[in-house]
């Protein structure tokens, strides 16, 4: 199968960081098909052998066992070409379209690894110059928008150009084989099934936490914050796959549209709720691993009095038939006390005690995303010692199932970017989130941005290293509930 994958923001970070060590992965896996081509688009002027230099160059940078050797990248770097492109400038696509007319491909992939102001020009010239063809897909990284408002601009530019079937809009966290392993967990067994609903569970809490502060993306940061970067697309998107219906077949749009189902039910925010369950947090000076870290408002690019969150709490419901009234609380943020993101399924109680439950202990799924990827099932038992023996103790103790998907399945294990890119190259969209969806989540935060926009107050300050202000732990704990890493 013949592709030409074409990267628009073909020389920036996402590419050379993510994308190119993704491709090389999959050729070495012998996934990519046969017959590619990776053009790579930027405003430098280059030739395909120096831009092939400039991808080995980088190439240094990646994790050890995933860099390739010389030999290997010579072969792989064969697929690589460029095309020097101003995009704002509509006769720079007509060199594209040169490259492309080279050679018959079966689909012709463009890749906008751009800033998002560029989508609908890239789109519109794209169209004019007749690159819109039946064979061509268009990949879309987010920021999607900052709002709904641009959100949907950004959406109805596109979909004049492409039919929905054609784009794919990347959220990496779907193409996680942990996120992968929670479908197969909650609709290719049978276990939990009977007890994934109100009836049984408690709360519902979703955490993923960051150790390192902004870095270098200061400047892009002060402009979005932790709603706009991790909320309204992963943690909604993980909150989804939770509590989704199961969908009639695997197909995309039976997925997608269970999805939707979940944030057209999401409880619609109040002002007593935006002020009690919309919790957000900026990291001050703190210690991570024993080392001093600056607080947000001292970094590289960032305004000294900014009042951009980095770190958000919230609670919220679905208001359907399975899960009327469970908590479902969201919470993520940067210079966290680890690097993790999981999920946890708290049980109920059960309706009658004859054994003492160790206090505050509740039977738990815990489903571990990263950088462990597994479950853990916690249980009770009777695990008395010879010295406990005979002398009537019934208490309880706490104990887990442990399962790691990383020692169960090791090295056949696929990356999120190189699962995505396969997809894309395969057109299945199933990974990939819909305009609709999109923009329900929109729909949903867009509330807590004009709520926060408002407010005078401006987020609580976190030391770095803890985890997050203390707002967040007394959110929760006017349910009677506590954080997992509290209990
Ligand atoms: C990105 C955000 O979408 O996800 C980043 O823009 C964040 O700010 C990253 O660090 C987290 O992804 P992961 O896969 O490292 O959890």
């Amino acid at each position: 199968m013949a592709f030409d994958l074409v990267f628009f923001g073909g020389t920036g970070d996402l590419v050379w960081r993510k994308l190119m060590p993704a491709l090389f992965q999959a050729y070495r896996h012998g996934t990519l098909p046969e017959g590619g081509r990776i053009i790579g688009v930027g405003r430098d002027d280059l030739s395909d052998q120096q831009y092939r230099d400039n991808i080995q160059a980088k190439f240094a940078q990646v994790d050890g066992d995933k860099r390739p050797n010389d030999e290997e990248f010579a072969r792989f770097a064969a697929l690589l070409c460029y095309v020097r492109m101003d995009l704002s400038k509509p006769e720079d696509y007509a060199g594209l379209k040169a490259r492309l007319a080279e050679r018959q491909t079966d689909s012709v992939v463009m890749y906008l690894s751009t800033a998002p102001s560029l989508f609908t020009t890239v789109c519109e010239q794209l169209a004019a110059s007749g690159l819109n063809t039946a064979k061509t897909r268009i990949v879309l990284e987010k920021p999607l928008g900052h709002d709904l408002a641009s959100n949907r601009a950004i959406n109805a530019a596109v979909g004049k150009v492409f039919k929905e079937q054609q784009i794919f809009r990347i959220d990496h966290y779907l193409g996680k084989p942990s996120v992968q392993n929670l479908f197969a967990l909650r609709f290719g067994n049978a276990l939990f099934e009977p007890l994934w609903r109100r009836e049984h569970i408690a709360n519902i809490q979703i955490t993923m936490s960051e150790e390192l502060g902004v870095e270098k993306r200061g400047g892009f940061y002060e402009g979005t914050g932790a709603l706009r970067d991790m909320v309204q697309n992963h943690a909604l998107q993980l909150l989804c796959a939770i509590a989704m219906e199961p969908p009639i077949n695997a197909h995309a749009d039976a997925i997608r549209d269970e999805k939707l189902k979940v944030l057209r039910a999401l409880k619609r925010w109040t002002p007593e709720t935006l002020s009690q369950h919309a919790i957000r947090g900026q990291y001050a000076a703190g210690n991570v691993f024993g080392q001093a870290v600056p607080g947000y408002r001292d970094e590289q690019g960032v305004n000294p009095a900014s009042t951009t969150e980095t770190f958000v709490a919230l609670r919220t419901e679905i208001a359907n038939w399975r899960w009327a009234g469970v908590p479902f609380y969201i919470r993520t943020g940067k210079r966290m006390a680890a690097r993790e993101a999981h999920i946890e399924i708290n049980f109920r109680n059960i309706p009658h005690q004859i054994f003492q439950s160790p206090a505050g202990q509740v039977n738990k799924l815990v489903i571990h995303l990263q950088p462990k990827d597994g479950l853990e099932l916690h249980l009770f038992a009777q695990g008395q010692s010879k010295r406990g023996a005979g002398s009537g103790n019934q208490t309880l103790t706490p104990v887990h199932l442990d399962l790691d998907f990383d020692s169960r399945f090791g090295s056949e294990r696929v990356g999120a970017y190189e699962r995505l890119l396969l997809d894309v190259l395969d057109g299945r969209l199933n990974l990939f989130v819909r305009s609709d969806e999109q923009e329900e989540a929109w729909r949903w935060v867009e509330p807590i941005l004009q709520h926060w926009a408002a407010d005078p107050v401006g987020p609580r300050p976190y030391a770095a290293g803890t985890w997050g202000p203390s707002a967040s732990s007394a959110m929760i704990a006017r349910d009677g509930f506590c954080w997992g890493e509290e209990s």
